[in-house]
């Protein structure tokens, strides 16, 4: 039996990465996909490997009207949404005394106003077709505590961990389950853009923080997608009904909590 079987998901942030494994495997476990990145000839490809299960919108988390149109175009595809993965994301690193407004901005508009409020226009609906569902928001172990160098990005998963409780909270009696994960270091094209911060301000030759991170994880080796697929499923599953307002760390070992 496929765990998702007749299950529909909207991801965000779903063309590359953590959030196109995550569309991949939920076709694979029975689920349509609705694959939204602001990126959308990247969406389209994915969306046309995975085949009629998928369909692929553009979308922008920094706009509402973007966000209507997107939840409007899933639930026209599908029917309704049982599950919504708040993934898109974007990193920046800087010394305090280097921050700019401008990078500032973007995160909180991207990481913490895109996840509020793709969560509140799915919620919105999932509580009027009185289905419930099942809402997962992409934390990080950045989250978790602060970083010298990434005070910003560090700011916005904490964000989300803390707006996971709260939504979860009000949500769980509409029968909506919110919950998070953290991932680690997951390698992939995002970790290409945090090694290069860090070749910039550690003076590391392109590659060496990747290989000193992995080396650090408990587990042995940087992450992958599909180390985080299996939690993915999970929380989407009707196994994890009773799992209210939770962040799970999926990390190799590094961090507990
Ligand atoms: N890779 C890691 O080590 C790691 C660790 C912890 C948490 N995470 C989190 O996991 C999630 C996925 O990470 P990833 O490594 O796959 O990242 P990624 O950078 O590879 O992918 C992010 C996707 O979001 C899309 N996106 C960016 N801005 C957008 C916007 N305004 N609207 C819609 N889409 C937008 C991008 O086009 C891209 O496809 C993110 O939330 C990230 O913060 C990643």
């Amino acid at each position: 039996m496929r765990r998702l079987a007749g299950k529909t998901a909207l991801i965000t942030g779903a063309a590359r990465g953590i959030g196109c494994h995550f569309a991949q495997t939920y076709a694979s476990e029975g689920a349509r996909v609705a694959i939204a990145d602001i990126d959308i000839e990247r969406a389209r490809r994915v969306a046309t490997d995975i085949g009629d299960a998928a369909i692929a919108i553009e979308m922008d988390v920094t706009s509402q009207d973007s966000i209507d149109a997107a939840v409007a175009a899933t639930v026209n595809a599908f029917d309704g949404i049982d599950i919504l993965i708040n993934n898109a994301a974007v990193f920046t690193a800087a010394p305090i005394a280097d921050i700019t407004r401008a990078d500032y901005q973007q995160l909180f508009e991207i990481n913490v106003a895109g996840t509020l409020f793709t969560m509140q226009a799915v919620a919105r609906h999932m509580i009027d077709r009185g289905k419930g569902g099942k809402i997962i928001n992409m934390a990080s172990q950045a989250g978790r505590r602060g970083e010298p160098l990434v005070a910003v990005y560090c700011a916005t998963k904490a964000a989300v961990i803390s707006l996971t409780q709260s939504a979860g909270l009000n949500l769980i009696g509409h029968g909506i389950n919110v919950n998070a994960i953290a991932p680690g270091v997951v390698d992939g094209e995002h970790w290409d853009g945090v090694d290069a911060f860090f070749a910039k301000y550690e003076n590391k030759a392109p590659g060496q923080k990747k290989r000193e991170v992995g080396a650090n994880v408990p587990f042995g080796r940087m992450g992958r997608p599909d180390d985080l697929a299996g939690m993915a499923v999970f929380l989407a599953s009707d196994e994890a009904d009773y799992i209210v307002a939770q962040t799970y760390n999926v990390d190799g070992g590094q961090w507990m909590s």
